[in-house]
């Protein structure tokens, strides 16, 4: 064995002390004594599977003012995120092979953590999902603009399910109705009036499409970033091929709460009521959401900062997702095990790789926490290139080191590889 990790380990569903023996960067076996060529030994620190955020706009290539794979995925791994994938709403879009390759190639050269990609689907590639899959991990489909969005017509879907069930790569779908959107909109100076622009039955309308376009495809399809009570109703009666997540700010921010900015809140889908907010963190308690994705979209503060119409939507937070949740955890507003379940082992299940669990054959991506370790989020102490976030001063657990594939990234809150270390999660 290669390496030992010992201490107190979350092993199907609760902690025990014991050995996580490590060869070839993946978890061989769990017991209680191991013996290795190198052991480190946590004591009473939590030893858990590292995060997977399966939603994450790294900016790359195009908009590296907002973010680079670097600075994105440094932020991820500071953040306790072995794995990301990154949305193709770049310049230029991912929706072609070429594009594609292109951005693993830049991906493979500077990404800190384990990467994947989707091609976007449009209108005009919506018969490709056949030659796209091989080289991406599953497709991302706008139904309603978007910062920088793609748009597929809404009645292409029947099409593109029957295709993504062929290839059994997973979709993943911006559930806002277009036209809806299109119906409701005007000029928007205030949060307010960015949720009367986008409406929860927008949201519900372009669900709604979406199970019905799908009820005769078994192909695993995920509503990304649900945010209101309307959308969850009609989600709790899904077929279990349709997986839904959430984000940390539609489930910790509304939008009557007083903020230093409105624009910088500014976001799609919009944070909603209180009673939306609260809806959806109870759903996280009771099991009927999926995942936590970020949807970590950087904008600079300059850009954020002007007039609210004119400020691009999107908030940081693949950095501290898992730390507000490690914090709630302790705080036992979430279980270890529903914890773990929504920020690791469920969005591994999606992509289908060998991740997000304390397993033997699974990847030796490990995060080590110190419960005790409560800090108070703030700008400076995050990596990513925007420069600001919407938690500013929320309570939060810092991971203190990080393994991924068995090798220490981080030690001690510092960084221990170079860029480039991160590997393609696909064939
Ligand atoms: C995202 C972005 O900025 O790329 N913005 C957002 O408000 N969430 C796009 C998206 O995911 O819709
Ligand atoms: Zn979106
Ligand atoms: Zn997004």
């Amino acid at each position: 064995m290669d390496m030992i990790l010992e201490g107190k380990a979350f092993v199907n569903g609760s902690f025990e002390h014991c050995c996580i023996g490590i060869s070839n960067g993946k978890i061989l076996s769990i017991k209680k004594i191991l013996k290795g060529d190198q052991h480190l030994i946590f004591k009473n620190k939590l030893l858990l599977p590292a995060a997977i955020d399966i939603h994450v706009h790294f900016r790359d290539p195009g908009m590296t003012a907002k973010e680079d794979f670097a600075t994105g995925s440094l932020a991820a791994a500071y953040g306790g995120t072995s794995c990301v994938c990154d949305m193709p709403n770049t310049l230029p879009a991912t929706t072609t092979i070429q594009d594609i390759i292109k951005k693993k190639t830049l991906a493979n050269r500077k990404s800190f953590v384990d990467f994947g990609v989707y091609a976007g689907i449009t209108d005009a590639n919506s018969n490709s999902l056949s030659s796209l899959a091989q080289h991406c991990n599953g497709f991302k489909i706008y139904l309603g603009s978007s910062t920088n969005a793609l748009l597929l017509p809404p009645n292409k879907l029947m099409d593109v399910f029957y295709q993504a069930s062929k290839v059994k790569k997973p979709l993943f779908i911006h559930a806002e109705d277009e036209s809806c959107l299109l119906n409701h909109k005007k000029v928007e100076h205030t949060l307010a009036d960015h949720l009367q622009g986008r409406p929860a039955v927008c949201e519900e309308q372009a669900i709604q499409k979406i199970l019905t376009a799908s009820s005769s495809f078994l192909t695993p399809i995920h509503i990304c970033h649900l945010s209101s009570c309307e959308g969850l109703e009609l989600l709790k009666k899904r077929p279990t091929h349709i997986t839904c997540g959430v984000t940390p700010h539609h489930t910790l921010l509304n939008a009557e709460q007083h903020f230093p900015s409105q624009s910088c809140y500014k976001v799609n889908p919009p944070l909603r009521t209180r009673l939306d907010k609260e809806s959806l963190f109870d759903a996280l308690a009771h099991d009927t959401i999926d995942i936590l994705e970020s949807d970590h979209a950087p904008h600079t503060l300059e850009e954020k900062q002007q007039e609210f119409d004119a400020a691009p939507s999107g908030v940081p937070g693949v950095e501290t997702m898992v730390p507000l949740f490690l914090y709630l955890t302790k705080k036992q507003q979430l279980s270890f095990q529903q914890m773990t379940s929504l920020l690791c082992a469920r969005p591994g299940e999606i992509l289908a790789v060998p991740k997000g669990k304390l397993q033997p054959g699974y990847d030796a991506d490990i995060m080590v926490v110190d419960l005790k370790k409560e800090t108070k989020i703030t700008a400076d102490m995050l990596h990513s290139k925007c420069g600001w976030t919407p938690f500013e001063k929320f309570p939060a657990i810092f991971p203190l080191h990080l393994f991924i594939r068995g090798e220490k990234l981080i030690e001690d809150r510092e960084i221990q590889v170079s860029r480039g270390f991160g590997q393609y999660i696909g064939e």
